[in-house]
């Protein structure tokens, strides 16, 4: 039987990424190949986020891209999955009639058998969530492009409902992935070449596994991946401030390998919005994680995801997230504007009551504070010597590599004779709010 061809747009974040990994080995071992142009594809597939209004519309005008593809190649099938297709469920397929196949993150496995169905001319959808799916029997099929670095899922889902977010809904309850599985897939990765994993969950401090008397909690699975090879990095994503102990702060400290790089969302520096949002913790509790991290870990970067404009926050609260930003320092900052997402607690129970300009304005000067910020962070770095994992050519210049020290930031330096997956290191001469610029250390 001849293959069929699978185009698939990844939209979200890094755990779609994955999941879309995850989709591509499930239906090449139904005879599907993976293609990069979408018009010659069979079957395409967009795994979408909801995450904010945003999201969603780029993804439909993306569907109406594809409606135009479709009127021209009349064989061509269309799927939505991910967290847009559980969250709209029936309503995706009357809305967007291009579609014929809607699948939620848990169903992953049933696709084969939904496309049968679509094949003979009907419309297929699952998008029932589970309490036990984490895909960890399946290899995914890496899509990265430089096979340096790459993510493993170590657990699913979320119980945190937090006021604003929609992943409980879309993403299901917590669940936690067989640990001989994880190390099974890091080990892989570092045997084909891969130099840095990413563990990714919604709420890795959550990992528990347990088993008979196996009671693995996400400090002894990070301790485990560090161990594989001292020359794989690792990495994680994303922490809750309200689960971030002290011990995990130790086991960081303990392997080089682990980086030193922790992604703390905060999303406001008032208690009183904290509290609003339901995220369990106050600015003092987050700020003493700040300097337990400082203490552990000296050196340590710190990044973070801040809300700009939820329900009833004030002027004094939004200077309260500033005069936070200021005082950790962030080296780096992903900045968003409240966006009101549908059956959420904040929209059954808050009014979204933050005019858009002031939204805006609000998020504007976030932004700003940050880019002084990122540029202070770096140019503390000029002078110093990093060891840079080498994950390509720069964008700019195809006689310089780039890539990323423990800490995460970005570097870019003369080729000379090193490739892909190389450790240098790298003496910092200048730097942008963005990136670092060295000249390897002469050996
Ligand atoms: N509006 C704006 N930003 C949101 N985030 C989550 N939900 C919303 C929302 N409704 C942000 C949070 C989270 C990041 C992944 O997205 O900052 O940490
Ligand atoms: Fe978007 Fe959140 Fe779903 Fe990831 S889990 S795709 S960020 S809504």
């Amino acid at each position: 039987m001849s293959s069929r061809k699978l185009y698939i747009e990844t939209y979200g974040c890094q755990m779609n990424v994955v999941d879309s990994e995850v989709v591509v080995a499930i239906l090449q071992q139904h005879n599907y190949q993976l293609t990069e142009e979408v018009t010659e594809a069979d079957l395409v597939l967009i795994n979408t986020c909801s995450i904010r209004d945003n999201a969603e519309q780029r993804v439909r005008s993306r569907l109406r891209e594809f409606k135009r593809i479709k009127q021209q190649n009349r064989g061509v099938s269309v799927g939505v999955i991910g967290c847009m297709a559980e969250r709209l469920k029936e309503k995706l397929l009357e809305e967007e009639t291009v579609v014929d196949l809607v699948v939620g993150p848990d169903a992953y496995r049933e696709l084969p058998a939904l496309l049968q169905e679509v094949e003979s001319g009907q419309k297929g959808i699952n998008t029932l969530l589970s309490m036990e799916e984490t895909y960890g029997d399946i290899r995914p099929v890496r899509m990265d492009r430089n096979h340096v670095t790459s993510f493993v899922a170590i657990m699913r889902g979320c119980n945190n409902f937090c006021a604003y977010c929609v992943v409980p809904g879309t993403r299901g309850r917590e669940r936690s992935r067989d640990p001989e599985t994880i190390i099974r897939e890091a080990t892989g990765l570092f045997n084909k070449g891969y130099r840095e994993v990413t563990l990714l969950g919604q709420n890795v401090n959550s990992y528990r596994w347990v088993n008979g008397s196996r009671d693995l909690t996400f400090e002894n699975i990070l301790e485990q991946v560090a161990k594989i090879d001292p020359l794989l990095r690792v990495r994680f994503a994303t922490s809750h401030p309200k689960d971030m102990s002290d011990e995990l702060l130790r086991v960081m400290a303990r392997f080089p390998n682990l980086c030193k790089a922790i992604h703390l969302p905060v999303q406001s520096g008032s208690s009183a919005v904290l509290e609003r949002m339901k995220r369990k913790y106050t600015r003092e509790h987050y700020m003493e994680r700040i300097s337990a991290m400082r203490k552990h870990l000296p050196g340590v970067s710190i990044s973070t995801d801040i809300i700009a404009g939820f329900c009833g926050e004030t002027e004094e609260e939004h200077q309260q997230t500033l005069s936070l930003m200021e005082w950790v320092g962030y080296d780096f900052a992903y900045m968003f504007k409240y966006s009101e997402r549908p059956d959420t607690f904040a929209a059954n129970k808050y009014k979204d009551d933050i005019p858009d300009e002031v939204k805006s304005r609000r998020l504007q000067e976030i932004i700003q504070l940050q880019n002084r910020l990122s540029l202070e962070s770096k140019e503390l770095d000029v002078g110093q010597t990093y060891e840079v994992l080498v994950e390509g050519t720069s964008k700019k210049s195809e006689e310089h590599l780039f890539g990323r020290t423990s800490q995460n930031k970005v570097v870019v330096f003369p080729k000379g004779t090193f490739k892909r997956g190389d450790y240098v290191d790298v003496t910092i001469n200048s730097c942008t709010s963005a990136t670092l610029i060295g000249t390897p250390v002469q050996s």
